[in-house]
């Protein structure tokens, strides 16, 4: 893999918590040490995505909107396995909320999650995860 410098600006004590890192590590120099910290911040975020969690979709829309209960049903049965619950509200006239308990793998929460966020129709979307 091809080397690439650059420079890089930092505040005096974060440059010396770097300097004792590396030190402390027995890094030859802080060429080393950012690049093991930024391997392994990499690697942890992987591992997050596949973690186990639980978590809530929470979604507005307007049930009047043209096939907007097909779609959000469609995607919800293409992960079914993941999830645990639907509640449905009427809120009023219009608008429905319903909060859609999962659980699984974060990565594929955040792949469903998106999914329903971005179904048009939708005014409010949020995905909440715990561990
Ligand atoms: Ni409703």
């Amino acid at each position: 893999m091809a080397i690439v410098r650059f420079g890089v600006s930092l505040e005096k004590d974060l440059l010396e918590a770097l300097d004792n890192y590396a030190d402390k590590k027995g890094f030859p120099n802080r060429s080393q040490a950012i690049r093991h910290l930024v391997s392994e911040n990499t690697v942890r975020e992987k591992w997050d995505q596949s973690q186990e969690v639980a978590g809530a979709i929470t979604i507005v829309y307007d049930h009047h909107k043209r096939n907007i209960l097909n779609t959000l049903t469609d995607i919800q049965h293409d992960y079914h396995d993941m999830i645990l619950s639907n509640l449905h509200f009427h809120i009023d006239h219009h608008n429905c909320m319903e909060i859609i308990a999962v659980k699984g793998k974060a990565g594929i929460l955040r792949e469903l999650a998106d999914k329903i966020i971005s179904t048009k129709g939708i005014v409010h979307g949020a995905l909440t995860m715990t561990q």
